[in-house]
């Protein structure tokens, strides 16, 4: 099948890949003229694993192009993919702007039935506006013709992203048009070839179920952090807690773990433009307000544990990071837990050192000035002479680290762990002073 995807981000490259990879011919539009060059030359933007791999082969079979073209876009593929970005508007709604200026360039463009999908993460109602956006371009062009609007919501995990793509777990449309769906369907079976996993509903039902997705995933983390924090209080700890709870199959073990807080494109901005849309209709949604606000106190525990570690003289003092990505084997630090460490801890007149394995770049690029902030080269490296190690994102590099290395390299062998990585009382054998996330040591100290 032709298909033709907007946007050529972190779900727009991993859809064409994989849609490329089952034989599809796939065109791959983007406004960022540099990216699109850097494509031609399989020069990938983002880190995500096995992604380049998939590019290159797609595009060297000649399946997967990219380009810059809106009109060859328009006029290549039956189905019009949409995945560019929906980020938070000033007061945390999705900002529509870049799905609108699809819609507009596909009812500009258009000759012949479409079938427009949307497979950015947008708020109820979306479709509708998509659909009236290319109708009244339609209009001024004094053009009839016939298109259909899915809402078809992406529930790739970046890390993961190419394993979820090509082995979903579930595939969801929102369309009124069986025939549609049928379509759909065919798109889809070569991902679902043991069982059909494709979940058929109206289109507004679609849009709220990646929300809730998102919400009830954000949700679960929130409640184990609060936990945590309770945890501290009472002096208990929390990994016990989290095993003694998952065991009930009603709970489960998945995504009960507490830590430095939730970052990243999805959760945060989600939360928000769900419980945003909620009170744009009257009503006040509660728990996800709260699920935010948790988050953000989350975010800055570690800096609390840090400067209450040393009495709040914290003044000139240099921290090691470990970890700048929002969560391990991506490159992204949106919203990324490590930036809300840097920026209070650079304001509190602490300089840091910090290492990732991927997300350097990114991080340099987020802040070119800082003159609070050396990137090091290894994990070791950013040790050296500093006061404490932090470590905010549990790459596979840091689970087991040297820890004589650790000893050696800090002025005093002291670890914030914010992800729980280790075993206190391993920590207290080794000599090592070791404060993670709710494992009874500190009391908290906010409101
Ligand atoms: N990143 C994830 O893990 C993930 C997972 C599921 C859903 N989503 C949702 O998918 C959407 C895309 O997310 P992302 O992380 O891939 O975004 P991204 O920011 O990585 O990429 C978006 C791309 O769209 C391009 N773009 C903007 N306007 C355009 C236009 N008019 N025509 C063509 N291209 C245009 C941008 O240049 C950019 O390359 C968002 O709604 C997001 O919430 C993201």
């Amino acid at each position: 099948m032709n298909l033709t995807i907007f946007g050529s981000g972190y779900v727009g490259l991993v859809t064409g890949a994989c849609m490329a990879e089952m034989g599809n011919h796939v065109l791959c539009v983007d406004i960022d003229a540099d990216k699109i060059d850097g494509l031609n030359q399989d020069e990938v933007p983002i880190y995500e694993p096995g992604l380049n791999e998939y590019l290159r082969r797609n595009r060297l079979s000649g399946r997967l192009e990219f380009t810059t073209d809106v009109d060859k876009g328009v006029n290549h593929g039956l189905f019009q993919i949409i995945a560019v970005g929906t980020p938070p508007d000033e007061d945390g709604s999705a900002d529509l702007q870049y799905v609108l200026a699809v819609a507009k360039s596909i009812g500009e463009h258009m000759k012949d039935y479409r079938i427009v999908v949307d497979k950015s993460t947008v708020p109820v109602g979306t479709a509708d506006k998509v659909r009236e956006t290319i109708q009244e371009v339609l209009e001024k062009r004094r053009q009839l013709i016939d298109f259909d609007v899915v809402s078809n919501p992406e529930f790739l995990k970046e890390g993961a992203a190419i394993n979820d793509f090509m082995k979903p777990d579930r595939i969801v449309v929102g369309t009124d048009n069986p025939r549609t769906a049928e379509l759909l369907k065919a798109l889809y079976e070569p991902f679902t070839r043991n069982h059909d996993r494709m979940i058929t509903m109206d289109v507004r039902s679609a849009e709220l179920t990646k929300y809730a997705a998102n919400a009830m995933l954000a949700t679960k983390i929130s409640f184990m952090n609060e936990l945590a924090n309770i945890a501290e209080q009472v002096g208990a700890d929390i990994e016990n807690v989290r095993v003694g709870i998952g065991s009930d199959p009603r709970i489960g073990y998945h995504f009960i773990y507490p830590g430095a807080g939730y970052g990243g494109s999805c959760f945060p901005k989600d939360v928000r433009a769900l419980a945003k849309s909620a009170s744009n209709g009257g009503y006040k949604a509660t728990l996800l307000e709260t699920v935010e606000s948790v988050n953000d106190r989350q975010k800055k525990r570690l800096f609390e544990k840090i400067s209450q570690y040393f009495d709040g003289n914290i003044e000139g003092r240099t921290i090691a990071l470990w970890g700048l990505s929002f969560k391990p084997n991506t490159d992204d630090i949106r919203e990324a837990t490590s930036r809300v460490l840097m920026e209070t801890l650079w304001d509190a007149g602490v300089n840091v050192r910090a290492y990732d394995p991927e997300a350097m770049e990114e991080t340099r690029a987020a802040y070119p000035d800082q003159s609070k902030l050396q990137l090091c080269m290894t994990a070791r490296a950013a040790l050296s002479g500093a006061d404490a190690l932090a470590i905010v994102t549990e790459w596979q590099e840091f689970r087991s680290p040297d820890f004589d290395a650790i000893k050696e390299e800090l002025t005093a062998p002291v670890i914030f762990d914010g992800r729980n990585l280790y075993d206190p009382k391993m920590m207290k054998t080794l000599g090592i002073e070791y404060y993670g996330i709710g494992r009874g040591q500190s009391v908290m100290t906010t409101d």
